[in-house]
């Protein structure tokens, strides 16, 4: 089976839309599902230069209505938690679209197209358009990404094989967009925001045992099973928003083949572990958003097409 296009590296611009649909019209959702890979062609072919790429998801609900017989073992609705400071909410989304481009320009073209084959009465309920940001920073000023998985793991973490036969080379994608509270966050020291991270700022060197806190969020984003192996999650977060206080921030996604893995992390950032100790990004950044997809391989897509 072969997977959508998940294991690319960050680009310069991403576009990540949600959109809710009617479900009893299928028969529109199932062949824009079938065209998303060649309406993807049609407008990349001509910009190979911009390696686009479209990754499609689908919620759990619509899922029901679509193939009520078979559904991926761990798909489900996001899972909300009431954290200590902040809660993770779950937000509405049927279909999800993660397009990639060297250029915003082209990740829009496609957006559009795809939107223009939505069924009647669908609400695009979010809408983001992301960016690079220097050498691959978060607006926190901190660079993201570095302990991802790197091109020989990412298969192995993110696309499913064996354990669910059915689904096999599809994946969950998790997302949630942060809004960041940057006044608070810049009025810290820089040596305050590194223990929050975890990592130093300049150079991008992971702070040693002694002296990252137990409640940096690399701390509490570093786990493991109990054989003492690494849990990860592939993650392709991008920069957004615009000046102003209150509208930009961190489009969180993270794709897996295990969502346990996501979800356990999560439960750290939020409830804390041990219980109480949460994430301390979370006192300058807030989640917006909540939603989990399915991403079905490329021939799963073309057979719920129909
Ligand atoms: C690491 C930023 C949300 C999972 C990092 C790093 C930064 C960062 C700067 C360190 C460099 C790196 O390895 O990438 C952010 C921001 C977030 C956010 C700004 C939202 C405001 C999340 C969420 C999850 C997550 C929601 C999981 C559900 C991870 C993991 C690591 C990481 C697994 C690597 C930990 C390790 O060193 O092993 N993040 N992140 N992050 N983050 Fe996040």
């Amino acid at each position: 089976m072969r997977p959508q296009p998940i294991a690319r590296p960050l680009t310069e611009a991403a576009l990540f839309m949600v959109a809710t649909v009617p479900p009893d019209l299928s028969d529109d959702i199932r062949s824009l599902l079938g065209d998303a890979e060649g309406l993807t062609k049609a407008v990349g072919f001509r910009y190979p230069h911009a390696q686009l790429s479209c990754v499609v998801g689908i919620g759990s609900a619509l899922w029901d209505h679509l193939s009520p017989m078979l559904k991926p073992k761990q798909l489900h609705p996001f899972i909300q938690l009431h954290g200590v400071v902040r809660d993770a909410i779950a937000t509405p989304g049927d279909l999800f679209f993660h397009i990639r481009a060297e250029e915003l320009g082209i990740c829009f073209e496609l957006a559009r197209l795809l939107q223009a084959r939505l069924p009647p009465g669908s609400v695009i309920v979010d809408e983001v358009q992301g960016f690079r940001y220097l050498d691959q920073r978060d607006l926190l000023g901190f660079v993201d990404g570095t302990e991802n998985p790197d091109a020989g793991e990412v298969l192995g973490v993110a696309i499913i094989g064996d354990e669910d036969s059915d689904f096999a080379g599809g994946s969950y994608a998790t997302v949630q967009k942060y809004l960041h509270n940057l006044t608070a966050w810049n009025a810290l020291t820089t040596e305050e925001q590194e223990q929050a991270v975890g990592r130093r700022k300049l150079d991008n060197v992971e702070l040693d045992e002694a002296s990252k806190p137990s409640n940096a969020h690399v701390a509490l984003n570093n786990i493991h099973d109990d054989g003492g192996e690494e849990l990860a999650i592939y993650r392709l977060n991008m920069p957004f928003g615009s000046l102003r206080e209150g509208t930009n921030g961190t489009y969180f996604i993270g794709y897996a083949k295990d969502v346990s893995v996501t979800e356990r992390m999560l439960r750290n950032m939020f409830l804390g572990d041990p219980p109480g100790n949460y994430d301390r990004l979370l006192d300058f950044s807030t989640p917006t958003t909540g939603t989990l997809f399915f991403c079905p391989s490329l021939e799963l897509l073309q057979r719920l097409a129909g």
